[in-house]
């Protein structure tokens, strides 16, 4: 098409392409129908999984259904990467004999697996580790009586019960029923099962796994602060984690030792307590929120106790001041000194003292506490003496009321005599009506 298009043709072109496109969409030899695929045409098979033409077209499909298919032999690891909404999936009566192990590694929402009637001799738990299959079919395939295949015992495979496999001679048996020697589903236990202990000190993990093949052991920890060395990993049935100098970072950090092998997988983990004294790392000068909050992060473990002085007087916690902890995170405590309506006579040299039996910290900030000269409520904050009859507070409230109203009514006026005629400054109200001719004019 040439570059000289007219408007017009441009859209008879937009037209054509949108009826073109579900034709051209689809995969030869398959029928697409909202976001179902499928390929069942007997007489001329498919070669290769279907793909649609673009990603954003796979991205929403939920099923795909092929069946009788003779040149169809293999899921590799990418045909399914783009179909992240499936859900279903049917490859039924075809030559399918290879899934790669990482094939649904794009697939989270896959549930119902039908596999049935199909070449498959051998099959590994991990293709579906990630999953949360409910369904899982496989009858009909020549599945050998193989440590490859032990791990359909347990799984959830529908009928697994009746799941047939094939020995050397070519003799069929009932999978559920079949033992072999050397092939044991790992186990593993990591010692100590409860880590306590001081910051500083060394401790050394140890995580032992049996299991037939010998299973792969791993370990997986959160990103450790304090010093570690890995001792022996991989197909061994033996191996140490040592920490040195356990840092106070990693309080609560989860270490889980792994061991897998063609049968299944185990592990086992445990949570370092790493005792410590209290540190304050921030306090700062008040905050007016909805209540007003002298701010503080603090750790320690155990959790540190924490009180407050007031210019070297202790404050004694109450309905109108008292600590809240808001929440807890990266190792830290947050939380305020909260205050309900202080006025100057709060004002001071605020200490916080935090302790737990391995010490402690302090730290200290000078807080102000401030009313807004527009705050109408505050004469009778600062007033000590009671205000005299009813008609007297009335009296106070109308009078700073209609203060109010015309102090705002003023500052507006000032607003609009010097932005209001300058669109870029202008109150969002001012923009819009000043702006509007102009476009109008300009056409
Ligand atoms: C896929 O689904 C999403 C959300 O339902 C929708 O926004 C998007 O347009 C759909 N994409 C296609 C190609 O239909
Ligand atoms: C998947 O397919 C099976 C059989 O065709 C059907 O019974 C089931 O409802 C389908 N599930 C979903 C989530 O589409
Ligand atoms: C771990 O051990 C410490 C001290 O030995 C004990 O106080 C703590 O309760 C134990 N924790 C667990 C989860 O067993
Ligand atoms: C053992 O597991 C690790 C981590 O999962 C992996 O990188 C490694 O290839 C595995 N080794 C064997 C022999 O399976
Ligand atoms: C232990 O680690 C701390 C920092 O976490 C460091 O200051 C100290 O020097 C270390 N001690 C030793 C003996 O390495």
């Amino acid at each position: 098409m040439s570059f000289g298009m007219t408007g017009c043709g441009f859209g008879w072109a937009v037209m054509l392409l949108a009826l073109w496109r579900p034709a051209t969409a689809c995969p030869e030899l398959c029928t697409c129908t909202g976001l179902r695929i499928s390929c069942v045409d007997a007489e001329r098979s498919i070669m290769a999984f279907p793909k649609l033409e673009s990603e954003a077209d796979m991205e929403n499909v939920t099923d795909i259904y092929i069946a009788n298919q003779i040149s169809f032999t293999s899921i590799n690891e990418r045909d399914l990467e783009f179909y992240r909404s499936l859900r279903n999936l049917t490859v039924i009566n075809t030559k399918l004999a290879y899934i790669a192990r990482l094939a649904f590694q794009s697939n989270p929402k896959l549930q119902y697996l039908n596999l049935k009637e199909n070449n498959l001799s051998k099959l590994s738990w991990r293709t579906f580790r990630h999953l949360n299959i409910s369904y899982l079919l496989l009858a009909g395939n020549p599945l050998q009586c193989l440590c490859d295949n032990m791990w359909l015992k347990q799984w959830r495979v529908e009928e697994a019960e009746e799941l047939l496999c094939v020995e050397e001679g070519g003799k069929r048996r009932a999978l559920a029923t079949l033992t072999l020697p050397d092939c044991v589903l790992p186990t593993v236990t990591l010692t100590p099962t409860n880590v306590t202990m001081k910051k500083g000190l060394n401790v050394t993990l140890t995580c032992n796994t049996s299991g037939m093949p010998t299973p792969n052991l791993t370990w997986t920890t959160c990103k450790l602060n304090s010093a570690f060395k890995e001792e022996g990993s991989g197909q061994i049935s033996r191996s140490q984690l040592k920490l040195t100098n356990v840092s106070s970072l990693d309080n609560k950090c989860r270490i889980t030792c792994r061991s897998d092998n063609m049968v299944g997988e185990s592990e086992a983990s445990v949570e370092l307590d790493i005792l410590f004294p209290p540190v304050i790392s921030k306090l700062t000068d008040a905050i007016p929120d909805h209540h007003w909050c002298i701010p503080f992060s603090v750790s320690g473990n155990p959790k540190p106790k924490l009180r407050w002085l007031l210019d070297e007087q202790p404050i004694q916690e109450g309905k109108f001041i008292h600590t809240m902890i808001h929440d807890y995170s990266e190792g830290e405590y947050h939380g305020c000194l909260q205050l309900d309506s202080p006025t100057h006579i709060n004002n001071g040299m605020y200490t916080l003292l935090a302790r737990n039996q391995f010490g402690e910290d302090s730290k200290a900030v000078s807080a102000h506490f401030m009313h807004e000269p527009w705050n109408v409520s505050e004469p009778l904050y600062y007033d000590d003496t009671p205000l005299g009859p009813p008609e007297d507070k009335v009296a106070v409230y109308v009078v700073v009321g209609i203060a109010a109203i015309t102090f705002t009514g003023f500052v507006l006026m000032l607003v609009i005599l010097k932005f209001g005629r300058n669109s870029k400054f202008g109150i969002k109200g001012f923009v819009l009506f000043h702006n509007v001719p102009v476009e109008v004019v300009a056409r």
